[in-house]
């Protein structure tokens, strides 16, 4: 295990957390509305996803998780897919989106991987551009979700 797989500010902690957790946050910031098994992701169990969690004392506010997946347009290798970033609505807006990625950036970086990517959703885009991610593509519908565009960032 790693030595940064826990940091602690003055506020929030954030963890490792199991793909379960992750349902508490992606389901109401997510999938509102949806079935609850929406919120089950392909991959969610493989061993070598990251699922982090930041947590206000012992409340759950914030996800992110890492899936090993390669882009074909993206030369560079290894590389990890950013899913389910998401902020419970009353904690957004104050830096903990930021927080939580740029920990799981690090984290990768740990594992000497070299790239990063996400399908981002449109309103979030300028949330990754602060980040350095960089549109890759055209952008794309996802059924019931909306128009989404491929970002990336080297790490
Ligand atoms: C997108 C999301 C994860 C961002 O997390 P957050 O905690 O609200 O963002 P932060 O407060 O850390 O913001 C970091 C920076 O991005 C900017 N930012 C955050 N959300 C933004 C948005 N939707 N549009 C434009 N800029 C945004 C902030 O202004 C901030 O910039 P600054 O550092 O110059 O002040 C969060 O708002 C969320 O869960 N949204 C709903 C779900 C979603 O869209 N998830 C992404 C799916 S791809």
């Amino acid at each position: 295990m790693y030595n940064i797989h826990l940091i602690k500010t003055s506020n929030y902690k954030i963890k490792l957390i199991n793909p379960e957790d992750t349902h508490q946050v992606r389901h109401p910031v997510l999938r509102s509305g949806m079935p609850m098994e929406s919120c089950i992701f392909d991959g969610d169990n493989f061993k070598t996803t990251i699922h982090l969690g930041l947590f206000d004392q012992v409340k759950l506010v914030g996800i992110c998780s890492f899936f090993k997946n390669n882009r074909i347009d993206i030369s560079e290798t290894p590389q990890y897919q950013l899913r389910g970033m998401a902020i419970l609505k009353e904690y957004q807006g104050k830096g903990i989106g930021n927080l939580i990625l740029s920990h799981g950036e690090t984290l990768l970086k740990t594992k000497n991987i070299q790239i990063v990517w996400c399908n981002a959703r449109e309103v979030a885009v300028n949330f990754y551009k602060k980040s350095e991610y960089k549109i890759i593509g055209k952008p794309f519908d996802i059924k019931n979700i909306g128009l989404h565009y491929a970002m990336y960032k080297k790490l």
